[in-house]
């Protein structure tokens, strides 16, 4: 025997709904530092100093004091493999696509997974 809960169209429609609550506003740093504590402290500690990978609080600090955006992107979503060819650094591009905001890479207005641009923004805000 089927019961049904709600009228037929009800229950997809508020999944929809949920789906559009998403804030339309500029993801910011915290909103990063979530997802990199969901995926990314495994390798890279909570502090984002150590583990498996490079001091990611010293990226710019690297990079002359500049924060190099277009590359670090690519990183994380894995373009550039071939600046880590056989290394442990995961790719993550196709987990983080979807919804894009329009993110300053480098000069250019450049669409940017939301999730992706988050991350940035997190990355950007804790180099010392
Ligand atoms: C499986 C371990 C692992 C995970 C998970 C991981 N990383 Fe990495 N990451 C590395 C390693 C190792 C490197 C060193 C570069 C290389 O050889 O790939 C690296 C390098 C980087 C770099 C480049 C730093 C530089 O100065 O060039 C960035 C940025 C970065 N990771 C961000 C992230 C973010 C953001 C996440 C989560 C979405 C993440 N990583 C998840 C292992 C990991």
């Amino acid at each position: 025997m089927t019961h049904r809960l709600w009228p037929a169209g009800l229950v997809p429609a508020a999944v929809i709904l949920a789906a559009c609550a998403m804030p339309n506003e500029m993801p910011v740093a915290s909103d990063g530092a979530k997802i990199f504590a969901a995926n990314c402290v495994a390798c890279h500690g909570a502090d984002a100093r150590g583990g498996a990978g490079p001091d990611l609080t010293a990226i710019a600090a690297r990079n002359d004091g500049v924060f190099p955006r277009a590359r670090m992107l690519s990183v994380i979503d894995g373009y550039s493999r071939d600046i880590h060819e056989g290394r442990a650094m995961p790719e993550f591009g196709a987990s983080l696509s979807g919804e894009t905001v329009p993110v300053d890479i480098d000069g250019t207005l450049t669409p940017t997974p939301r999730d992706l641009a988050a991350l940035l923004a997190y990355l950007e805000s804790i180099q010392s």
